[in-house]
């Protein structure tokens, strides 16, 4: 059985990594990785593979930035002939970025059985472009594992057949939980020179928050208010950082505490101890609902709704007078007391190696 798996972005390499080391330990299982490059530099890319332990890819498609369009053309064309050299029995995409959608559609033409890790989930906002990479990939997938109950419901109602969906649960959590101690062992907080509880974890990289200068200038006129009470850690990402950049955005007067890109053990450890975290991510919603830190998702919906249902997570949208009143109440002790939810538990990789394992598979083409 030859398992080809698909990475391009950050999100992706937390995903991966469990799925690739679970089906690791059956016997007759070739793994193949293929990077599309869609994320190059080392600090969203490289320092990932480290501290996940990822082998090197076999293939680096380098394709890196551009238009949506062109970024997926390119893995289309790019990714074709490598599968014809491969010839997988199966191929793993993950989440919902460029390189998934782009990667379902060329083995959906080649008639390649393609995964799904992580399907189901639905913000309903089709301004998301993520949301059409999850729309168009889990019509095309063959096998879709989803992480909680609502993915199951949205597949089943867009008429994806009951027996192509496993409900496995979060593979990104499986992540956490194993790399959980050695975050505990992380000197970024001596090195940022921070109490635990004390401070706030800020990330934004989404378009709609970033791209357009006034609501950029909007939520950071807001940190810089919050960070009186609380200093702020911010790490970039490389969008956000050229657009405040551009804008000459900063103020230097502030707590606010502007970062290059983490690693996912320093991340993790800042995370934890947090006395609140600001975002815009998918992956942080979940993981600080994992955590039980408090989260205010600057976004006015989320295709994690059980981060809001069972976990700690608000919606605070692009109201930033809302985000100040949401902090004051953390502050006062005040914030919201979550749960984890069913199958956060670990093993969702073992449940995918366990369920691709069960079926036979035949080549089709
Ligand atoms: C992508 C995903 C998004 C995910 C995010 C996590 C899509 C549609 N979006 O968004 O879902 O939450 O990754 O990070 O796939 N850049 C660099 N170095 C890099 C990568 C990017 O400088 O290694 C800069 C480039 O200027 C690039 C911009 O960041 O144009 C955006 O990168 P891109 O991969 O297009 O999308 P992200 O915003 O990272």
């Amino acid at each position: 059985m030859h398992i080809l798996h698909i990475v391009g972005a950050r999100p992706n390499f937390m995903k991966a990594a469990p799925v690739m080391r679970a089906l690791g330990t059956w016997d007759g299982v070739r793994q193949t990785l293929v990077h599309t490059g869609q994320h190059y530099d080392a600090n969203m890319s490289d320092v990932f593979f480290h501290d996940l332990e990822i082998p090197e890819p076999d293939v680096n498609l380098g394709v890196g930035s551009g238009s949506h369009a062109q970024q997926t053309a390119q893995i289309l064309s790019q990714l074709e002939p490598v599968l014809l050299e491969y010839r997988p029995d199966l191929v793993l995409v993950y989440g919902d970025v460029n390189s998934t959608v782009a990667a379902a559609l060329v083995c959906a033409k080649l008639l390649i059985p393609v995964g799904h890790v992580e399907a189901g989930l639905r913000s309903f906002d089709r301004t998301m472009p993520e949301e059409i990479n999850r729309l168009v990939t889990d019509q095309l997938a063959d096998l879709l594992f989803t992480p909680s109950a609502d993915g199951d419901e949205n597949l089943l109602r867009e008429g994806v057949a009951a027996d192509k969906i496993h409900f496995v649960g979060n593979v990104m959590i499986d992540s956490l939980v194993r790399l959980r101690t050695r975050s505990e062992k992380s000197i970024v907080l001596a090195e940022l020179k921070l109490v635990p509880g004390t401070y706030g974890l800020v990330t934004l990289h989404r378009p709609s928050n970033v791209d357009n200068p006034e609501t950029l200038a909007a939520i950071m006129a807001a940190l810089y208010e919050v960070s009186r009470e609380l200093p702020i850690i911010f790490p970039l990402h490389p969008r956000t950082r050229q657009r405040l950049e551009a804008a000459n955005n900063h103020d230097p007067g502030s707590r606010v505490q502007m970062l290059d890109p983490l690693s996912y053990v320093d991340f993790l450890a800042l995370q934890r101890l947090a006395k609140l975290v600001i975002t815009d991510s998918g992956g942080i919603q979940e993981e600080t609902t994992y955590l039980g830190v408090p989260c205010l998702t600057v976004r006015e919906n989320t295709e994690r709704p059980v981060t809001v249902s069972i976990g700690t997570n608000v919606l605070v949208g692009q109201d930033v007078k809302r985000l100040r009143t949401e902090v004051g109440r953390i502050m006062a002790g005040d914030q919201k007391r979550g749960r984890v939810p069913p199958l956060w538990d670990g093993h969702a990789a073992e449940r995918i190696a366990h369920a691709i394992m069960a079926r036979s598979w035949e080549r089709r083409a």
